[in-house]
């Protein structure tokens, strides 16, 4: 059952496939080595043994895409060290705040689509109640470190396929939950990104998107005119909580010499889900002075604050997620009937 690559992909997440830049309509059959079209006999060959439905690459994004996916090539993100026992990685992701608390507000028995999975380990972990994951990646290298992970500890909900965000080989509003944390600052347009997972999502799905904060990316800014002077241990994640050596330069390198990053706001988010059709739920680290604050879970219904409390807390991020990436995530509910 989980020998393959093929064999690892569930029925509840084939039937949400589709063909690469194909209609709704099309739909796959898995093979040892390759997808194949119903409608067309079209197949899809999966490359280095990873299943792969990795279509053409937008004519505005070629130069980035290709920039960030041959990084991504040379420094799957994030490391196994220390992890390649499925026990660790629950161990880990049990103690890490984030991960347990998204686990949680995510309950039990979902399909969960993670758009820039890298080498897996959230879409493992969230697999855990039931739920079904299917993680994409553009980078064939992380994807097979995915791979051998659910291979060599035989998961079954978890699977992997190499896609590009910007041409989603899945059907039109067929996922529960969509997830998408630190990666759509490194494509060349993070709005239409967003707005393509949203499509994926079933009405009254969740969202939730991780980005690299304006104010708090400031720091790490400055710390990268710094970094080649004085050394890697100017890095507070360095500093104090990697041991492994190619962990830390993965970490080094994603941070200060990414091919590309943009920087984003909540109030930038707001927009984008006004104009996709997403109603605000919460904000992680929370807004100050809304219920925000002491809500019961990451995806309780809260309010988004005014712009002048959104500042605040913002500028607040200075003083703590910029230590560690400057990662803020937003989480919204689609429209339309759950
Ligand atoms: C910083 S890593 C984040 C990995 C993981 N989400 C995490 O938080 O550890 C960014 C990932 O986004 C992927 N990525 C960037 N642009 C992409 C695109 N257009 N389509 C698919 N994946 C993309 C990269 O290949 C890389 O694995």
């Amino acid at each position: 059952m989980t020998g393959s690559p093929g064999a690892a992909i569930s029925k509840k997440i084939l039937r949400n496939l589709k063909a690469p830049s194909g209609s709704n309509d099309t739909s796959l059959d898995i093979f040892e080595d390759r997808f194949q079209c119903r409608e067309t006999g079209e197949d899809f060959g999966f490359v280095d043994s990873v299943p792969s439905l990795y279509g053409t690459l937008d004519a505005d994004g070629v130069d980035v895409t290709g920039r960030v996916k041959s990084f991504y090539e040379e420094n799957p993100f994030p490391n196994y060290e220390g992890l390649e026992e499925f026990g660790q990685l629950v161990q880990k992701g049990s103690q890490n705040p984030f991960s347990a608390d998204l686990l949680g507000a995510i309950g039990y028995n979902k399909t969960i689509l993670e758009c820039g999975c890298g080498t897996g380990q959230l879409s493992h972990f969230l697999q855990l109640n039931n739920n079904y994951v299917l993680g994409i990646d553009m980078s064939l290298s992380s994807l097979k470190l995915a791979e051998e992970h659910r291979q060599r500890n035989q998961l079954q909900r978890s699977a992997f396929i190499q896609m590009n965000i910007f041409d989603l080989a899945i059907k039109d509003n067929s996922f529960d939950v969509a997830i998408s944390h630190g990666v759509l600052h490194h494509t060349y347009d993070a709005k239409k990104a967003f707005g393509h997972i949203v499509q994926k999502l079933k009405p009254g799905g969740i969202i939730m998107v991780g980005l690299y904060n304006s104010y708090a990316r400031i720091p790490t800014w400055i710390r990268s005119k710094l970094i080649n002077l004085l050394g890697p241990k100017i890095d507070y994640v360095v500093r104090n909580r990697i041991v492994d050596e190619r962990k830390a330069e993965i970490w080094i390198k994603d941070q200060y010499f990414n091919p590309h990053e943009t920087w984003h706001s909540v109030d930038e988010v707001l927009g984008w889900f006004e104009e996709f059709g997403v109603a605000f739920r919460n904000c992680s680290p929370a807004i100050l002075g809304t219920s925000g604050e002491g809500a019961e879970n990451l995806f309780a219904k809260t309010e988004p604050g005014n712009s002048y409390q959104r500042a605040i807390t913002q500028m607040s991020w200075i003083g703590s997620i910029a230590r560690e990436g400057a990662l803020f995530d937003v989480i919204g509910e689609k429209a339309g009937p759950a």
